[in-house]
C-alpha cells in the first residue's frame, strides 16, 4: 500500500515555516496527538530541528513516516545527491521513507531531476520517492521517466480550489495527490458553509475540510502551532461526509482560490 495511506500516515505534520521552540513545541504537541508522519524540506531550512525533536521524542523509527524534498538549486549531478546526503545527516537519519523533488525547474525538463531522483532511491538513500508542483504533463513524463513508484504528488488541495485536472491525472498515472495549504492558511474559515457541514457531526469547519480532501483520495499535509488546532486535525478518521455533504463543498471549489501563485511564487508552473 502507498506510504502515505498506511497507519496514521495519511495525515501528516507540516513544518514550514516553523523554527527554533515554535517548531519543537508544535512536533512535541503533535507527536502526542499520535501524528506520525511529518515533512520537512531543504528549504525550510529546520530539517536539524525536526531530527533533533524525533530522536528527543523516542519514537521507533519505523512507526515514523519522514519526508523532504529537494531544493531546486541542488538539481545538478554535482550537487543533488550530496544534498541528499546532507539532508539525511541533518536529520539523522540512514534513509529517508519519502524524497521529493520540491518544484519542477524552471523551463519545465523534469526529465533531468527526475533521474537524479531515480539515482537517490536506487542508492537506497529514499525508502520512497515522488515530486511536488507538477502539472498534469509533467506527471505523464514523469511517469514515463521514473521506474520505481512515485509515491505523491504534493500540491495545494483545499475546497476553494478546483483540482479535477490533478485529479484525473493521478488516476491515469497511479501517482496519488498529497495536500498542502490544506486549510487554505485559514481562508477557508471565512465561508461558513464549512461549519454549517460541521455542526451536523459535531465536528468543526476544519475538520470538514480535512475530511473531504481524504474522501478525495487525497492525503493530507497541516500545519498548526496550536495544540488545540493540532489535536484537531488529526481527529478526522471518525466520521464520514455524505455524498450529499461532499457535493455541497465540491461547489466551493469554484471560488478558484490559489495561494501559490506566479506572483508570490515566482518558479510556479503554468497550472493545468
Ligand atoms: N510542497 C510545497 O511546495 C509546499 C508548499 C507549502 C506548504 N507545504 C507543506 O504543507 C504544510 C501545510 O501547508 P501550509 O502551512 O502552507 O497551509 P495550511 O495548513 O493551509 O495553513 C496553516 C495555517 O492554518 C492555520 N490552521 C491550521 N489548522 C487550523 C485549524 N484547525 N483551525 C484554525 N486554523 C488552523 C494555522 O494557524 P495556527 O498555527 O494558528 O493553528 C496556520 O497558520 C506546510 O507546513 C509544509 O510542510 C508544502
Amino acid at each position: 500500500m502507498n506510504i502515505y495511506f498506511q497507519k496514521t500516515h495519511q495525515r501528516g505534520f507540516g513544518t514550514f515555516p516553523l523554527k527554533g521552540a515554535t517548531l519543537r513545541q508544535a512536533m512535541e504537541a503533535a507527536l502526542a496527538a499520535g501524528y506520525r508522519a511529518f515533512d520537512t524540506a531543504q528549504m525550510y531550512g529546520n530539517e536539524a530541528e525536526v531530527g533533533a525533536v524525533l530522536a528527543a521524542a523516542g519514537i521507533p523509527r519505523e512507526a515514523l513516516c519522514i519526508t523532504t524534498k529537494v531544493h531546486p538549486d541542488n538539481y545538478t549531478q554535482a550537487r543533488f545527491l550530496a544534498s541528499v546526503e546532507d539532508s539525511l545527516k541533518a536529520l539523522g537519519l540512514a534513509q529517508v521513507d519519502v524524497l521529493l523533488l520540491h518544484w519542477p525547474p524552471v523551463g519545465g525538463d523534469v526529465a533531468p531531476s527526475l533521474r537524479l531522483l531515480q539515482q537517490a532511491h536506487d542508492r537506497g538513500l529514499a525508502r520512497n520517492i515522488g515530486v511536488s508542483n507538477y502539472t498534469v504533463r509533467m506527471m505523464r513524463e514523469a511517469r514515463a521517466i521514473v521506474d520505481a513508484p512515485l509515491v505523491t504528488n504534493q500540491v495545494e488541495f483545499h475546497p476553494l480550489l478546483n483540482q479535477d485536472k490533478l485529479l484525473a491525472a493521478a488516476a491515469e498515472t497511479g501517482i496519488p495527490l498529497s495536500s498542502y495549504a490544506s486549510v487554505a492558511r485559514g481562508e477557508v474559515f471565512k465561508h461558513p458553509v464549512f461549519a454549517q457541514i460541521g455542526a451536523g457531526y459535531g465536528k468543526t469547519a476544519a475538520q470538514v475540510v480535512l475530511r473531504w480532501i481524504l474522501q478525495k483520495g487525497v492525503s493530507l499535509n497541516t500545519m498548526s502551532t496550536r495544540p488545540e488546532n493540532i489535536r484537531a486535525n488529526f481527529d478526522v478518521m471518525d466520521f464520514t461526509l455524505s455524498s450529499v455533504d461532499m457535493a455541497r463543498i465540491e461547489a466551493m471549489t469554484r471560488t478558484g482560490h490559489r495561494i501559490v501563485t506566479r506572483k508570490s511564487v515566482p518558479w510556479a508552473p503554468d497550472w493545468d
